[in-house]
């Protein structure tokens, strides 16, 4: 079976409080976006799980998401498989992209498709959480909010021809998401660098998470600052833990222009890409 994982962007990600089991209560607006790794999923008898993919930095081994996501399919099912997943990969990783969480809500779609076990949508949402915060996000690929610790899906209201144009911008470093969150209760905002809410339409676009991130990662507010100076661009935010900042576009010509100009600012070394808004016209 051929698939699709989209990446998201968070548009808005806040920190309530600090669990007692370690993580965070939070209430963040995700989106998919146009931006997606491709996997191909086959079963057959035997046992264990074989990963292949492009992209020698990610681990092919048991902490590999999508891995992961066969193991807690066939511990909840019961059923003894073979999986082999092949993953052409486009979303980077360490970016806040939620490029992981998607392959690994691929694979357990996937899984439910070939081995006809029909679980429905709450069951692999419960698989999905095992693995992952974001992993129930992503088994339903739209615009949604996210409670708990992120596992608690409601979907958003977005008008179906709400456009979103977006640029994104990830150095070559990313961003450890434990860290991240740890850092969160005694990081200080950096002077001059906003990290509040920001208007745009009728949502609010801010992350909690800006402001450990930004003090240790001096170049991702100088993105942002950038980004924001651009015309046609009415806001800008880093996308979950970082490191990707990404700026709304007016346009996805503005998009793609802004997209244009950052290589010239920003040289070769970060990855940067235009993305709209993820259509399920885009499944193979
Ligand atoms: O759930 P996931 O494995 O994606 O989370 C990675 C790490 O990020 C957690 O182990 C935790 O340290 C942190 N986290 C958190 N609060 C959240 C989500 C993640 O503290 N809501």
């Amino acid at each position: 079976m051929k698939l699709s994982a989209p990446a998201k962007v968070n548009l808005s990600l806040r920190i309530r409080r600090k669990r007692d089991d370690g993580y965070h209560e939070i209430e963040t607006l995700m989106a998919p976006i146009s931006i997606a790794d491709e996997l191909e999923v086959t079963v057959g008898a035997g046992d264990g799980v074989v990963i292949r993919c492009d992209d020698p930095t990610v681990p092919d081994g048991p902490e590999n998401l999508a891995a992961k996501a066969v193991s807690a399919f066939a511990r909840h099912t019961g059923l003894k498989f073979r999986a082999e997943i092949t993953i052409a990969k486009h979303i980077p990783h360490g970016a806040g992209l939620g490029g992981g969480s998607s392959d690994a809500a691929a694979v357990l779609l996937a899984l439910d498709g070939l081995l006809e076990t029909g679980l429905g949508v709450e069951t692999l949402e419960q698989i999905g959480a095992e693995i992952g915060s974001d992993v129930p996000f992503f088994l339903g690929r739209r615009p949604a909010w996210a409670r708990g610790r992120g596992e608690r899906i409601e979907a958003a209201e977005w008008e179906a021809d709400k456009e979103l144009s977006l640029v994104l911008i990830k150095p070559s470093f990313g961003v450890e998401t434990p860290w991240a969150y740890r850092a969160w209760r005694d990081s200080q905002e950096i002077p001059g660098v906003g990290s509040g809410e920001q208007r745009w339409g009728d949502l609010t676009l801010v992350n909690d998470l800006e402001r450990p991130v930004f003090q240790k990662f001096l170049l991702l507010p100088v993105i942002k600052r950038w980004l924001l100076g651009r015309e046609g661009v009415p806001a800008a935010l880093m996308s979950g833990s970082g490191s990707t900042v990404f700026g709304v576009c007016e346009s996805r010509e503005r998009a793609e222009a802004v997209a244009e100009a950052a290589r010239d600012e920003f040289g070769p070394e970060p990855w940067i890409a235009a993305a709209g808004r993820w259509s399920e016209s885009e499944e193979p």
